[in-house]
């Protein structure tokens, strides 16, 4: 088949579609309702939950994906955090990442 004007078009369009589909791949109102359990003591914004909990919101979206895999995978290994995810799908991942990542604070975890 040659390809002409036509097809490239086509070509063009579903790259397009297949970028939107992949920028879009995170949902934070999902996420929002995944991460409740979450939210009691990781909060949101620059809410302290206590003493060695992180605070997470506004975190970069990549940096939370690798660390909730790592516990899932027993990579990073802490009794409490091994627990919350070893349920979580990628995607769930995906969407309480997202979610996380687009709140505004300043990343800190409370030590005394
Ligand atoms: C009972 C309290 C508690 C709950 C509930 C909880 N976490 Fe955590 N989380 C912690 C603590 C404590 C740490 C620090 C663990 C460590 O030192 O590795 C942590 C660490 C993390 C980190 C790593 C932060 C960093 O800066 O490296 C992420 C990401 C995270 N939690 C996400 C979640 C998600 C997502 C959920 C819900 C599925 C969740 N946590 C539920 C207490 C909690």
């Amino acid at each position: 088949m040659k390809m002409n004007f036509k097809h490239m078009k086509i070509l063009l369009g579903t790259l397009a579609m297949l970028m939107s589909f992949n920028a879009a791949a995170g949902d934070a109102v999902a996420g929002k309702e995944k991460a409740q359990l979450c939210l009691t003591c990781h909060g949101e914004g620059n809410t302290v939950q206590g003493v060695g909990t992180p605070i997470i919101s506004g975190q970069y979206k990549d940096y939370l994906i690798h660390a909730m895999k790592s516990y899932r995978s027993g990579a990073r290994n802490n009794a409490i955090m091994v627990g919350f995810s070893v349920n979580l799908s990628d995607r769930d991942i995906e969407d309480i990442a997202e979610f996380y990542s687009a709140m505004d604070s300043q990343l800190f975890t409370p030590i005394e």
